[in-house]
């Protein structure tokens, strides 16, 4: 197992954003988190991913009890994420900001981090020279960079909170195949995500958070065809 939450809980003042989620994923799963919005799926990666610390409950990564740990401590033994918005540098080349990626997200001084970075943004299939300036990228750039910046951190697990958004079709297709690629090559995901097809997809096994519960959890298809979810999230006439 390479994450394992217990009876997690996180509140903002009175309102339980995270209520006793407990959620085991398996190395080299692509785990999908979803559920309606605000049901507290950015929270629970944000407990995991040490940004803040659940109020009750306990995270093991790798085994190892990181409940309380500081977010950077958290990345440098093996997790990164990415944001719901993403946040790059400007005004910095594509190769400096993954740089940032391998140089922070590892304790000891990095060998070689502009060759480490370039690595990283060939394994995304970056498609511009990488001088280009991070303020000038469109969108499906931005997410690739994102996401080498992520892997540049020597991450074992990989936290991607709607990494699909504003992506046409075609821009889609790319993802899911990128999505896999880094899973194959030896990096297990959970992926918080509203559209369903790229769920359906990519996902070995799926969570449905909603005011802040897990309601249901399984396969993909043992999910869509869950009551209490499409209840609570999909409608009752969902078709994929
Ligand atoms: N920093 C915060 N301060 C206060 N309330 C928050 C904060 N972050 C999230 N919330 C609230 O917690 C709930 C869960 O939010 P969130 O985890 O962002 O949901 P989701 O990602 O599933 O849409 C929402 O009601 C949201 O308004
Ligand atoms: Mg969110």
């Amino acid at each position: 197992m390479i994450l394992e939450t217990i009876g997690v809980c996180k509140r903002f003042g009175g309102l339980k954003a995270v209520n006793e989620v407990s959620l085991q994923v398996e190395e080299g799963q692509i785990y999908g988190l979803i559920g309606p919005n605000g049901a507290g799926k950015t929270t629970l990666l944000n407990t995991i991913a040490g940004v803040h610390p659940p109020e009750a409950g306990k995270v093991f990564f790798k085994g190892q009890d990181i409940t309380g740990l500081r977010a950077d401590k958290i990345c440098h033994i093996g997790m990164a994420r990415t944001f719901q918005i993403v946040h790059s540098f400007p005004n910095m080349s594509v190769l400096e900001n993954v740089m940032v990626g391998s140089v922070f997200g590892s304790r000891r001084p990095v060998d070689k981090p502009a060759k480490k970075a370039a690595e990283m943004l060939n394994f995304v299939e970056f498609p511009l020279s990488h001088d280009t300036l991070a303020g000038n990228l469109n969108t499906i750039q931005l997410k690739r960079l994102e996401l080498a910046r992520a892997l540049a951190t020597n991450c074992k697990l990989l936290l991607l909170d709607e990494v699909a958004a504003g992506l046409t079709p075609g821009e889609l297709i790319d993802l899911t195949i990128l999505i896999r690629k880094i899973r194959d090559n030896g990096t297990s995901i959970i992926m918080v995500e509203h559209l369903m097809k790229l769920i359906m997809d990519v996902c070995d096994k799926i969570a449905v958070l909603c005011f802040g519960e897990k309601i249901a959890e399984g396969t993909p298809q043992e999910t869509i065809e869950n009551q209490k979810v499409l209840e609570a999230y999909l409608g009752t006439k969902y078709v994929l």
